[in-house]
């Protein structure tokens, strides 16, 4: 039987010099594997005596458990040193400030929208939404613009080919009126609402574009006037610009859903656009055709509607001389108003 005490003085000084777990594993495997050295002297036992066997098996024990405890020894000293190596490679400095993620902002659109509907509800107005894919029956016909009438060509528009489930022919609606129709329909007067949203023209300049946001208002009961109109909107638009001073004009003008009807023009009375008429809403009082359409009496209902951009508020409010600006998602702009 080979020296035990050489068996385990050469498994020491083999394990010693490793550094690599898988290596190690293959070194022990040559001292306790199934053909090992050690493993080799234990099949010597047989030959021996009763007592002599049990002898040598207590030693062929002990120099297992010797290296064994060398070779447990070896694997912590090599996964520690693993993870000691790691952690100088990883080191973080945990002074440093963390990465913070982009913080977004209300677009100065969106900004105006909520605007607007805040200083409405607070008068009483309730918020309407709907489609933007429209009927021409709500975009136009219902609005007192009759087919083939040349002032549909006022809103050149985008036709989408499919029609809607009843035949009727779609479009990407070119203003929020038709939401008077929509919402008229669905509720008893007193009307008192806005409905702001997207709307759509072929049309793109400084001052224009193919997508653009408007604010509808409708107010109908029995008694409303034009006296009404000047005062919801002249208090609307005071409130907006935050200034008690600004004047407030109707000039006559012509929609085919409004009868009279007004442009609504207001000037500041200090800033850049002091003593200048700027034009700010559509208005009028609510065309007879257009209230039975809201399935109304017209003899006995009757009120005003208004549109208004959100484009030409906000360009007003901020000083923003080209529309493009607010679509285009430059953040040099954008940062200014969040
Ligand atoms: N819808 C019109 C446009 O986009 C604006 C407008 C004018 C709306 C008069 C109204 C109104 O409600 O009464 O040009």
């Amino acid at each position: 039987m080979t020296d035990l005490h050489d068996i385990v003085a050469e498994a020491l000084a083999a394990f010693a010099g490793i550094e690599d777990a898988d290596e190690l594993e293959r070194v022990k495997a040559r001292y306790l594997g199934k053909s090992g050295r050690l493993t080799e002297s234990l099949k010597g036992l047989g030959k021996l005596t009763p007592e002599a066997r049990r002898d040598a098996g207590a030693r062929i024990n002990a120099a297992k458990e010797a290296i064994e405890a060398a070779l447990a020894e070896r694997r912590e000293a090599i996964a520690l040193a693993r993870l000691e190596a790691k952690l100088a490679e990883e080191s973080l400095d945990v002074t440093l400030p963390g990465r913070r993620r982009g913080r977004g902002a209300i677009h100065p659109v969106v900004r105006t929208w909520q605007r607007v509907e805040a200083i409405f509800r607070s008068i009483g107005f309730d918020v309407a939404d709907g489609p933007e894919i429209e009927t021409d029956w709500y975009n136009f016909t219902a609005l007192n613009n009759p087919e083939n009438h040349p002032a549909r060509s006022m809103q050149d528009t985008f036709y989408i080919e499919d029609k809607d489930s009843t035949g009727l022919n779609l479009l990407l609606r070119t203003h929020t009126s038709p939401m008077q129709v929509r919402y008229a329909c669905q509720h008893t007067p007193p009307i008192k609402v806005i409905a702001p949203g997207r709307t759509y023209r072929v049309d793109s300049d400084a001052t224009h574009s193919p997508m653009f946001h408007q604010v509808e208002g409708l107010w109908i009961d029995e008694h409303i006037s034009f006296a009404d109109l000047k005062g919801v909107h002249t208090d609307f638009l005071r409130r907006f610009f935050e200034s008690d001073d600004l004047q407030v004009r109707f000039r006559p003008s012509f929609f085919p859903f409004t009868e009279p009807s007004a442009e609504i023009d207001m000037m500041f009375p200090s800033g850049p656009n002091k003593g200048k008429w700027l034009e700010i809403s559509g208005s009028g009082q609510v065309h007879p055709k257009v209230v039975r359409n809201f399935g109304l009496d017209p003899e006995r209902y009757i009120g005003f509607a208004f549109g208004c951009g959100l484009e030409r508020l906000t360009m007003l409010r901020y000083g923003i001389g080209d529309l493009r600006l607010f679509f285009d998602g430059d953040l040099r702009f954008l940062r200014q108003f969040a």
